[in-house]
């Protein structure tokens, strides 16, 4: 060979690995864009230059954190916040499953997409009402405004069917810790959940008496009928809130947990078998019998709720307030509404609507 023609070699070889290295690179990026939201089209990751890190941030590794959260069209601001104070707080590899109405899907998709939202990697899933029929009794007065979605935890294994174990939070949360740490709640060997108590240390008993929160079984169910009788639990055993849930859904799937609260919520709904005076939400009561003495813990401070109640701001410190790694505003005043406590604090996450359909409701400057 002479040498020009070892020359030409060299420089055929060096073209061949430069087109390889090119190829690939193109590959990989039209993986990246691929990846992400299928209506996230018009925003490429390339094209954030004047935030760097949000190309990084596109390609977060690890082990997934799966999250279901549901999205009611009217508070969809609230999914919105809440799934920005997750994502913002945590570099974990969060990956939301939101369950929806259809008539959701498209708001959905452009709010979470038109904005700086567009990196959360999410999967929507459709909500089937039928799913319900038979076990929920029409005409009771307690179901009137009950939203069929929030029934969606007692499915989880059927949204995430290929998750080990799972958070569910309720739309009306903002995270401000890391969410690892919450998903790293260790659940005990048999449990297929772990839950917030009611009276897990003396502050929090004291906090949820205040706000006029039953905080045991008999504030939830009736212990008259024999249905309740027969199961013979201690009508004074501590409840637990179910807005926020580590599940393994492994042993959720073993225990056929989904079908024993199917059982209870059709028992039910011929037999009123919860308290009369449930203030709190009719989905607490089934999953009080089934994971009676059967659930692990949550931190207090991953699930400080109540907020939406009156005088949450007298009973909670700013400081208090702060350190929590997450707020719950369950009751009556919604931190989108006017008149909540700490609704600072919610706006911090809050984005505004692209299409302009949800406001937040705050005192205009002619209001005081
Ligand atoms: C492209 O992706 C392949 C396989 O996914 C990986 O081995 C390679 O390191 C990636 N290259 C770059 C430049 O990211
Ligand atoms: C869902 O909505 C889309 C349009 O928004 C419509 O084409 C489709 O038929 C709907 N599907 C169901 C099951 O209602
Ligand atoms: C879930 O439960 C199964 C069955 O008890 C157990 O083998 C598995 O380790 C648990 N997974 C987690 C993540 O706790
Ligand atoms: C769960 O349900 C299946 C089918 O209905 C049944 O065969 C099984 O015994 C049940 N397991 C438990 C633990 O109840």
């Amino acid at each position: 060979m002479t040498l020009r023609k070892v020359n030409v070699v060299i420089i055929l070889l060096l073209a061949v690995a430069f087109l390889i290295i090119v190829q690939r690179n193109l590959l990989n990026l039209s993986d990246i864009l691929h990846m992400e939201n299928p209506v996230a089209g018009k925003s490429l990751p390339f094209e954030s230059e004047l935030s760097p890190d949000l190309g990084l941030e596109s390609v977060r590794k690890g082990e997934e954190i799966s999250v279901l959260i549901t999205a009611v069209e009217e508070r969809l601001g609230a999914v919105v916040a809440a799934m920005n104070s997750v994502y913002q707080n945590s570099k974990a590899n969060v990956v939301f499953t939101i369950v929806t109405l259809n008539d959701t899907v498209e708001h959905l998709n452009v709010w979470l997409s038109k904005t700086q939202l567009n990196n959360i990697k999410y999967n929507i899933v459709i909500f089937k009402p039928e799913l319900l029929s038979g076990k929920m009794s029409k005409d009771s007065p307690m179901l009137q405004d009950a939203q069929p979605l929030t029934f969606a935890r007692f499915y989880l294994p059927v949204y995430l069917p290929k998750a080990e174990k799972a958070i569910y939070l309720d739309d009306d949360v903002i995270v401000q810790g890391n969410i690892q740490e919450l998903y790293e709640t260790n659940l005990k060997p048999g449990h297929a959940a772990a839950f917030s108590d009611d009276c897990d240390s003396a502050s929090v008993k004291g906090i949820i008496r205040g706000a006029g929160n039953p905080n045991n079984y008999l504030g939830f169910l009736d212990f008259k009928k024999d249905a309740i009788k027969q199961l013979g639990m201690k009508a004074n055993t501590c409840s637990f809130n179910p807005g926020v849930i580590i599940a393994n859904l492994t042993e959720w799937r073993n225990q056929n947990i989904t079908l024993q609260l199917e059982h209870w919520m059709e028992l039910n709904s011929r037999e009123d078998l919860y308290s009369k005076t449930l203030a709190e939400s009719i989905i607490t009561p089934p999953l009080l019998i089934v994971f009676y003495k059967r659930h692990s813990a949550i931190d207090p401070m991953w699930h400080v709720r109540h907020l939406g109640t009156t005088g949450a701001g007298k009973r909670y410190s700013p400081q208090f307030v702060k350190a929590a790694k997450l707020l719950h505003w369950n009751g009556h005043y919604k931190p989108w509404g006017r008149t909540s406590s700490f609704s600072n604090v919610w706006d911090k996450w809050f984005i505004a609507d692209p299409v302009g359909k949800f406001n937040p409701v705050r005192k205009s400057p002619g209001d005081h």
